[in-house]
This record gives structure tokens, sequence and C-alpha cells, in this order.
């Protein structure tokens, strides 16, 4: 079977933002296992208006162009790694107009998230993963937490994210949890 193909989703898209970082480490790491393929995909590079269409693509074909090309992007993958900013104790707003543009084309995949904040995005991610649900897509348990100290040393006192390597078991379980789920429903789907 061929490898999953996962796509790591930069959440945020303000100017400053901190979410290149851990999205980078994380590529790097995941890169360099056998048992998947990973790209890039940047919401800031997704022009994608505040969401108005007459109903969520469950139900009618979406009109807006930039919707229609997310759709088919979101539609390459076999699971996905959200890097996740908190805001107000919840995803950016941005992740959740990306995630309400499309719907078939996130079901029955897996997820995983990496977050950063005081407590890692811990909050937000737990959010992510009820919307998930309604998504028909296969959380995993396992997620990957940049906090306290550590977010605001890398964030504001210059420290290399790679010496966060405490977090490595953590992306590493996370990995094969999103690499089974992401076998399991990709063979699944195949069998209709
Ligand atoms: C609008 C806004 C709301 C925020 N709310 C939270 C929050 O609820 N919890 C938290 O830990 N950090 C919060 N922060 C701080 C962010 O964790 C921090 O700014 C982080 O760098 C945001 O990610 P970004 O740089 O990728 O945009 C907030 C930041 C912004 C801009």
């Amino acid at each position: 079977m061929a490898k999953p193909k996962i796509a790591i989703i930069i959440s945020s898209t303000r100017d400053v933002r901190f979410g290149e970082k851990p999205a980078k480490w994380v590529y790097d790491i995941a890169s360099a296992r056998a048992d998947l393929e990973v790209e890039l995909v940047d919401l800031k590079e997704w022009p994608l208006p505040f969401f108005n269409e007459v109903a969520s693509n469950a139900w009618a074909p979406t009109q807006n162009e930039v919707g229609q090309r997310w759709q088919k992007k979101v539609a390459e993958f076999d699971g996905y790694i959200f890097v996740v900013a908190e805001y107000n104790r919840s995803i950016t707003a941005a992740l959740k107009n990306a995630l309400d543009f499309a719907y078939p084309e996130w079901n029955k995949k897996a997820a995983a998230a990496v977050g950063y904040g005081s407590v890692g995005g811990a909050r937000a991610i737990e959010h992510l993963r009820n919307i998930a649900v309604e998504l028909q897509m296969a959380p995993t348990r396992t997620g990957v937490h940049i906090q306290g100290g550590d977010f605001m040393a890398v964030w504001q006192q210059g420290k290399d994210i790679r010496e966060l390597t405490y977090l490595e078991p953590n992306i590493t379980s996370m990995l094969d949890e999103l690499v089974w789920w992401s076998n399991a429903l990709k063979t699944a789907r195949a069998a209709g």
C-alpha cells in the first residue's frame, strides 16, 4: 500500500506568527520517517473568504473558486496534522473557516494536533477534536503541546525549538497513531 499522505496545516495567518516554527520542526521529524509522506499546507497561502455559501458542501456545491480549490487540496490527503495556535481558548478563526469550507474531503481521515501557548494549546486542541467528530474524522489520542516557559523561550527568547527534545517521544507516538489511523481509514475508504 502507498504511504499515507499527510498535510501539516499551519492555522495562524498573521504576519508575525509563531506557527511556522513548530510546523517546520514537525515537518522535519515527520519527513525523516519512511512510513508517511508530508506536505506543509499554509492557510496564509489560501485566501478563503469568510464562508458565504448556501450550505456546507456536504449539501450543495461550493461556488467560491478558492473554496473549490481548497476542497481539492484537502482531498489529496489521508490525514492531517493541525498546528494549533490558541486564540481565546479556541482555534483560530482562519482554521475554523478552512474547516467549514470542506466536508466530504475531511470525512474518514485521521487528524493529529501540535499546539502551543500558555497550556500548550490544549484548550484549542480539545475544541478541534470536537469539531473533528462532526467532520467525521478520527482524532489521535496523543497531541504535542509546547507550553509555558518552553513556549515563551522559543517564542520570545530565541531558544531553538529543536532543543525541546523531551517532546520528541510525543511526536513519535502522535505520528505512529496518525499513520495507523490513516492506513486503516484509507483501506476502509477503498473498500467502500
Ligand atoms: C487574539 C489572540 C488570542 C489569544 N488567546 C490565547 C489563549 O486563549 N491562550 C493562550 O495560551 N494564548 C493566547 N494567545 C497568545 C498566543 O498563544 C500567542 O500569541 C501565539 O504566538 C499565537 O500564535 P501565532 O503566533 O501562530 O498567531 C492569544 C493571542 C492572540 C493574538
